[in-house]
């Protein structure tokens, strides 16, 4: 399935999870593991956890887990093909494919990033020295954009010629079916190759990794056309899930939890020179479902930064839907009614940065524009007015908030009873605490464990620590020392593998999860205890189903429980005393007990009979 297993595994060792996952997570060192607010879920309080060692990570809030490339497939929406080329890039790791079709779709795509990345430079360098350059360097100028800014954004002028760019990359040895496929030129009826952007200002566009992909291209005579003329779709290209600006600012946005949302390629520029470094823009379609999922691992936080009819109709309807779905909390930037951040740049800056400081909160934007538009002239206006707002406000999770919205909308509904209106919000908070209380849903994806019955600590204790140290304990530890079905079944499977990686690779959804839980749960390995810690694990998990073996020899008459109970109680007073040394070799007779009672097949002479 495309990359070679064994330079997915390379890749895999040569990933350190802390540093890659550090893009994304502010992490704290805890013991020997690290800890931080989990980028899948919503949370206060850290419980995304790292086993360095393992190179794994588990979420005890939403179950999230995995390895280095679930991590980045998951953060960075890649592919896992994506993922293992991002991370072998990383670590400077040439990869080998193993399907020729396969990896001959890699590199056509790579051959067009590079056409466009080719039609970028041409571009750029024309708007900076040309002489057909003049106009566009002149509107630029006229609207505050001056050459660094060019510099910073790439910008460049199409010349208004048939074939200029063609001819250029054609020269560098672009096909004409990689110019078409990436839509930088097409055939003509001529069957020529004629250019797709003529005589307009063009403003390259990047996906989330930084690899160029396309471009929007405004008009500069305001005669041809529309004023942005897109790239069409293309293989590399695809407008729903690329957002304007996302490559300079993803940094950004994952630092201040926080991603500004505006319209168009001047309001990012703006927004950028203003000193907002974490705004992007859809790229000439309205915002929808695949833009959130590109967000959602970056920010949690989204400010919606257009003029105040744009805004309300951008996200009304399907504002609750995303925050649910994605975990995201909108707002809105407080930008005066008309007026976009691009046309603010550059005589109004300070009011560009201060539009996404002083921001409104997504209800009270909704409920103001509700309240501003509701007919209020009637009884039986005011009565639906209300109960749009009961429900509206009903919806936010602060007691406090909520009260200060019912007095808001009372007030403008000219509502005397107020307690009337608070009794109305709590009945429908009442009656839909449901949908309220699912804001925490889990990500399917990573509803792998399900705890129907709590683990025996001791059983639990065990195979924690033949997860994270089979060196100190997996000499004696046996499958029959568990007695839960699912303890065991994660036992056989990490005994019948090569490897912790191999396990998980081939376990199925749930035992994996379990097994990349316990990898990151708290031990003592590696401190200086570790080794006393093992052995006492050891011991209480053997004499824990030893005790249950007793209890079924006893209940069967089996007269060698004789021989059971001595050890048992040897073990019991060895362990009282922290004899460990005298008490695990007891343990481990106990275990051959243990596997002969499953086998069938007695214990013979002395210890350890058949652990191996
Ligand atoms: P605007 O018309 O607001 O343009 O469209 P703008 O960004 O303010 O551009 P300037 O400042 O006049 O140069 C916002 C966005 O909508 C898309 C583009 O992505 C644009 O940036 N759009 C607009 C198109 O795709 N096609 C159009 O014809 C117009
Ligand atoms: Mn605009």
């Amino acid at each position: 399935m495309g990359i070679l297993d064994e330079d997915v595994r390379r890749v895999r060792e040569a990933t350190d999870l802390v540093e890659l996952a550090r893009e994304h997570v502010a992490l704290r060192k805890v013991g020997r593991r690290w800890s931080g607010l989990c980028p899948f879920h919503n949370e206060k309080s850290p419980s995304f956890t790292i086993n360095p060692e393992m190179g794994a990570y588990y979420c005890f809030g939403c179950q999230a887990r995995g390895d280095a490339i679930s991590f980045i497939r998951e953060v960075e929406h890649l592919d896992f093909v994506g993922a293992v080329e991002r991370l072998a890039a990383n670590a400077g790791i040439q990869l080998r494919y193993d399907d020729a079709n396969f990896s001959k779709e890699r590199q056509r795509r790579q051959r067009l990033h590079e056409a466009v990345a080719a039609a970028i430079a041409f571009y750029h360098e024309r708007l900076l020295t040309g002489d057909d350059g003049g106009l566009a360097r002149r509107y630029l100028r006229s609207r505050g954009f001056d050459g660094d800014a060019a510099r910073q954004f790439q910008l460049g002028y199409s010349p208004d010629g048939w074939d200029v760019v063609a001819r250029h990359l054609q020269a560098q040895k672009f096909s004409r079916e990689d110019l078409s496929d990436a839509n930088l030129a097409f055939t003509n009826r001529a069957n020529k190759m004629q250019d797709v952007f003529r005589g307009r200002l063009m403003f390259p566009i990047w996906d989330a990794r930084g690899d160029a992909v396309g471009f929007g291209a405004r008009t500069l005579s305001g005669e041809d056309g529309p004023k942005y003329k897109n790239t069409a779709e293309t293989p590399i290209y695809r407008k729903s899930s690329l957002l304007y600006g996302l490559n300079w600012a993803k940094g950004e946005i994952v630092a201040r939890g926080n991603v500004v949302i505006c319209e168009g390629y001047t309001d990012v520029m703006a927004f950028h020179l203003a000193g907002v470094p974490q705004a992007v823009a859809t790229c000439g379609t309205a915002l929808a479902d695949d833009h959130f999922v590109l967000l959602k691992n970056l920010a949690r936080n989204i400010t919606l930064a257009y003029d105040a009819d744009a805004a309300g109709q951008a996200a009304a309807e399907r504002c609750y839907t995303w925050e649910q779905r994605f975990e995201v909390q909108f707002q809105v930037a407080d930008l005066p009614t008309g007026r976009d951040p691009g046309e603010l740049w550059p005589a109004e800056r300070d009011l560009i940065s201060k539009s996404v400081e002083a921001v409104t909160p997504f209800l009270q934007f909704r409920l103001d524009r509700l309240l501003a538009s509701s007919d209020t002239t009637t009884i039986e206006a005011r009565a639906r007015a209300a109960n749009a707002a009961v429900e509206m406000i009903a919806a936010h999770p602060s007691d406090f908030v909520r009260d200060e919205y019912v007095m808001r909308a009372a007030s403008a509904l000219r509502l005397e009873n107020v307690q009337r209106l608070r009794d109305e919000v709590d009945k429908v908070r009442k009656g839909g605490s449901a949908s309220l209380g699912a804001r925490r849903t889990a990500n399917p994806n990573h509803a792998g464990e399900e705890q129907q019955r709590p683990y025996d600590r001791r059983e639990i204790d065990a195979l924690r620590w033949v997860v994270q140290a089979p060196h100190l304990v997996g000499q004696h530890v046996d499958l029959s020392v568990f007695s839960d079905p699912r303890l065991r079944e994660a036992f056989e499977l990490l005994f019948t593998s090569d490897s912790f990686d191999d396990a998980v690779a081939r376990g199925d959804d749930r035992t994996v999860a379990l097994l990349q839980r316990l990898a990151v749960e708290d031990t003592s390995v590696g401190s200086d205890k570790a080794e006393e810690v093992a052995k006492r694990v050891i011991v209480n998990a053997i004499e824990a189903s030893s005790l249950r073996l007793l209890q079924s020899m006893l209940r069967a008459s089996d007269i060698r429980s004789v021989e059971v109970k001595q050890l048992l109680d040897a073990l019991v007073r060895e362990r009282d005393l922290s004899n460990w040394d005298l008490a695990v070799p007891l343990a481990d007779e106990l275990v051959a007990w243990l596997a002969s009672s499953e086998t069938g097949v007695e214990p013979s002479d002395g210890p350890s009979g058949g652990t191996e």
